[in-house]
Order: C-alpha cells, then sequence, then structure tokens
C-alpha cells in the first residue's frame, strides 16, 4: 500500500482515472478533509451528492450519509471506505420501531432526523438535518401531532426553540451526550472571555451553557464571523481541523467529556474511515451501497420534501 505523500497521489489519480468525486464530512480525520473535493454539513453533502456528475461518489462520512447519497443519486455508484462507520441515533431507530410508533400515535406526522437508516426514512413524513430542523417543524401543520425520531436530545431543543410539543424517539449520539455539564462550567470558569458554542445533539444541560447552538456549518460559521477571539467547542473533534483554518488567529478549546482520560469527544464510527481504506475502496470500488429500488423511492419522498422546504 503506498504511504504518506505517495498515497495522497495515488488517490488523486485514481479521483481522475475513475471520474470520482469524494465528499467529506467535517468529523473525518483531517488528511481526509485535505483531500475532499467537497467538505460539509449533512445537508450540504446531501446536496453536493444529488447534484454531482461525476461517475463514483467517494463518500467520507458514516454509512447512512452514503446511503442519502445513493438514495437522491442512484445510477452513480456509492463507496465508503468502511462499511460498519455507523452511527448510535441511526442504529436505535429501525423502520419497524418507526412503524409501532405511528400505530400507538394514529394521525401523527413523523419528522425524522438525517441521521438513520433508508427503512427509518422510508416510514418517515419528513426529514430534517441540524441545520434546518427549525425552519421544517416551524412550517409543518399545527394540529396534528408530531413525532420526533431518533434524537431526544435535538427533539427537547427543537421543543424549546419552536415552541412546539413533540412525541420523542428515545435516541441519542453517544459522542455529544459524553459532554459533561460539570466540567465543561469549570471550562468556562477557568476561560471568562471564552464562548460556549454546542451542536444540539448535546444534552439540556450543556445547550442551556452555550452562547450559540447550531449545526456544524453554523458552529463554523459562528467562530469565523464571531469578534470572541476563543471558543469551547462542543462537537466532534474532526470540526477543530475546518475552524483553525478558517479562524486561525482565534483559540479553540475542546469541551471536556464524562471521561477523565480523554480530553475530547471523538466519533468512533467516523474514525473508521481511513486513508488506507479510502484508496483501497477507490481502487477496488467495494464497499459499496446498493438499494432495493422500491425501498430507495420510498425514502426518497421525506428527503425530497425536506430539500424543498430548506434554503
Ligand atoms: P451536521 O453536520 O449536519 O450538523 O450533523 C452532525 C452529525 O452528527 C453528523 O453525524
Ligand atoms: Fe452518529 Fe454522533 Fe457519530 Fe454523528 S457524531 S455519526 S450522530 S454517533
Amino acid at each position: 500500500l503506498p504511504q504518506g505523500e505517495e498515497l495522497v497521489k495515488a488517490i488523486l489519480e485514481l479521483k481522475k482515472e475513475k471520474n470520482a468525486i469524494i465528499l467529506a464530512h467535517y468529523y473525518q480525520t483531517s488528511d481526509i478533509q485535505d483531500i475532499a473535493d467537497f467538505l460539509g454539513d449533512s445537508l450540504q453533502l446531501a446536496r453536493q451528492a444529488r447534484d454531482t456528475d461525476a461517475d463514483m461518489i467517494v463518500f467520507c462520512g458514516v454509512h447512512f450519509m452514503a446511503e442519502a447519497a445513493k438514495i437522491l443519486n442512484p445510477t452513480k455508484k456509492v463507496v465508503l471506505p468502511d462499511l460498519k462507520a455507523g452511527c448510535s441515533l441511526a442504529d436505535g431507530c429501525s423502520g419497524e420501531g418507526l412503524r409501532a410508533m405511528r400505530a400507538k400515535h394514529p394521525g401523527a406526522m413523523i419528522a425524522t432526523y438525517i441521521n438513520c437508516n433508508a427503512e427509518t426514512k422510508a416510514e418517515s413524513d419528513i426529514i430534517v438535518t441540524s441545520s434546518n430542523a427549525e425552519v421544517i417543524i416551524n412550517s409543518l401543520p399545527k394540529d396534528v401531532p408530531l413525532i420526533f425520531a431518533p434524537d431526544k436530545n435535538l427533539g427537547k431543543y427543537l421543543m424549546k426553540k419552536t415552541g412546539r410539543e413533540m412525541i420523542l424517539w428515545d435516541g441519542a449520539c453517544i459522542v455529544h451526550e459524553a459532554f459533561s455539564m460539570e466540567r465543561i462550567a469549570q471550562q468556562m470558569a477557568e476561560n471568562p472571555d471564552a464562548k460556549l458554542i454546542a451542536h444540539p445533539e448535546s444534552e439540556t444541560p450543556v445547550l442551556d451553557l452555550a452562547h450559540f447552538i447550531g449545526s456544524t456549518s453554523a458552529l463554523l460559521n459562528y467562530v469565523e464571523k464571531d469578534d470572541c477571539q476563543k471558543f469551547i467547542v462542543a462537537t466532534e473533534e474532526g470540526i477543530l481541523h475546518e475552524m483553525r483554518k478558517r479562524a486561525p488567529e482565534k483559540e479553540l478549546i475542546p469541551a471536556l467529556v464524562f471521561d477523565e482520560s480523554c480530553n475530547c469527544s471523538e466519533c468512533f464510527y467516523m474514525k473508521m474511515n481511513t486513508m488506507e481504506k479510502l484508496y483501497l475502496c477507490m481502487k477496488y470500488e467495494i464497499p459499496e451501497i446498493t438499494m432495493d429500488e422500491e425501498l430507495r423511492l420510498k425514502a426518497l419522498v421525506p428527503i425530497e420534501k425536506m430539500l424543498e422546504m430548506s434554503t
């Protein structure tokens, strides 16, 4: 296997040879972010996947993201460096589970976070991401009960922001749930000139302390534009790479987690993708995302609704 600079060169050559596009999420390792054609949040990545005319979409993110790319652009080959790159939110909410929830609440609408698998999407009325959830929830009919799945933390945050009652699925992101409110409060006391910024997948006590809450792209924009020079960042540590690039003069402090033996929060799933696996998946065009066409068409409906409703 080529290493270092040779590996980078080999990936770029494969990209040209196979007319491929590399899409990467902000939680990927720095080397993957640097080699990507496009870096973005879940919504931006879905749009890029839909609109590309490359022959192969190389998705450096987690499985549900690559699956969404396939749903939106089925004639392209979609590969993911590690098929086991899952997500605790997606793993905890099956299509069958959502069907049972609908049966328990007849007449309810189901709004589902994009962090879920195709079967779950297929059972949903509309999909949201952390970038567009508030706007979408606000524009849904007010006279029907609303189920929100699978992230209860994002759900609680949205209830507070929109004033709308929702029936919540009991799921969470293991990465954002690991942030410790007590330790972060201590960090804030030690850095009174810093602002706390947090992703809405974090738990309510952490969000209650935050000066700003937003999706990965919103957090990046905030750090870049805000006058403050110091930020405590409560989201997956991969984002710090792009934050440092966009705001090199600012001080960024990773928010602390419960486990005192580690000083930042990493998504084990996102980090399953490596440069070596990226090279291999491009060379051999596996693992490939494939999907039953009937399921794809069902899952496409709520995703398209979301795209129509987001700016
Ligand atoms: P966004 O990048 O859309 O904010 O989502 C964060 C996330 O957890 C992706 O897994
Ligand atoms: Fe899933 Fe959380 Fe990892 Fe995002 S950070 S992929 S929500 S486990």
